[in-house]
């Protein structure tokens, strides 16, 4: 079915840090699960309660600092650094907000919603690396404005980088997904993007993900195993 693809589209959820323990959102037990989405992850969350929206996005930063990328971060640089040899290209974009895939080697990966390590400054706009916590009264570091938040895309806040995400689904000729529910668009609808240009589809997760009828093919198992295995068959 997949032959030897060289525009390859990889979109990544929580699921590929799952076993790098990061939670994920949905899974029982997940984030969502014990916190309220609307009163962490909104704008008018930010607005109403600054210190909570920061506090609660400082200890998601220090736990994506203390983890460590897992078998299908690793996997999934190498095969972008082997399909590039070889004239190819691996897209990388990911839902998440973790730095595992760049620390698990990827060279180029787009994140559509947003990055804990970078904080964007809201009186100026400018967007600037954040490995520590962010305080209410810490200034930006370029305006010196105390008015910092994650860089992170908030339920109602437009993801990023669309545009190059579709010209990449545009010329890919394989679609895969990796550790993402599909609920949650516009990601969840890329898939169908994808049949409709009529190139394969897999899906790699846990388990069937919500979208899981949406694809040609799928493997059920942990990201660190199915990842690698998948990649592999293709050569990479
Ligand atoms: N290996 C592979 N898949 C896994 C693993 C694992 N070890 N553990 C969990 N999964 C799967 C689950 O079965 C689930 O389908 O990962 C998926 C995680 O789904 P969600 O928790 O919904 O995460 P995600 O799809 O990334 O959420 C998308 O929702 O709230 C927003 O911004 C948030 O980026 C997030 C978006």
């Amino acid at each position: 079915m997949l032959g030897q693809p060289r525009q390859i589209f990889v979109l990544t959820g929580a699921g590929v840090s799952a076993e790098s323990g990061l939670g994920t959102f949905r899974d029982r037990g997940g984030l969502w699960s014990r916190f309220d989405p609307m009163r962490l992850a909104t704008p008018e969350a930010f607005a109403a309660d600054p210190d909570l929206v920061l506090d609660f996005y400082n200890h998601r930063r220090r736990d994506a600092r203390a983890a460590e990328p897992n078998a299908a971060h690793r996997a999934l640089a190498r095969a972008a650094d082997t399909l590039a040899a070889r004239g190819g290209h691996l897209f990388l974009c990911t839902q998440n907000v973790d730095d595992l895939h760049e620390r698990g080697g990827s060279a180029e990966v787009v994140h559509m919603h947003g990055e804990l390590m970078k904080a964007r400054c809201t009186a100026c706009g400018t967007v600037s690396e954040r490995r520590e916590d962010i305080l209410r009264a810490d200034p930006c570091p370029h305006c010196g404005a105390a008015a910092l938040r994650p860089d992170v895309v908030w339920f109602g806040e437009m993801p990023k980088h669309l545009d190059r995400i579709e010209a990449a689904l545009a010329r890919a000729d394989l679609f895969v997904a990796a550790g993402t529910s599909g609920s949650v668009y516009p990601a969840a609808g890329y898939v169908g993007l994808a049949r409709a240009r009529g190139i394969p589809t897999c899906e790699l997760n846990l388990d069937p993900s919500d979208n899981a009828d949406a694809f040609d093919a799928a493997s059920y198992g942990p990201a660190s195993e199915t990842v690698p295995a998948f990649l592999a068959e293709l050569g990479l």
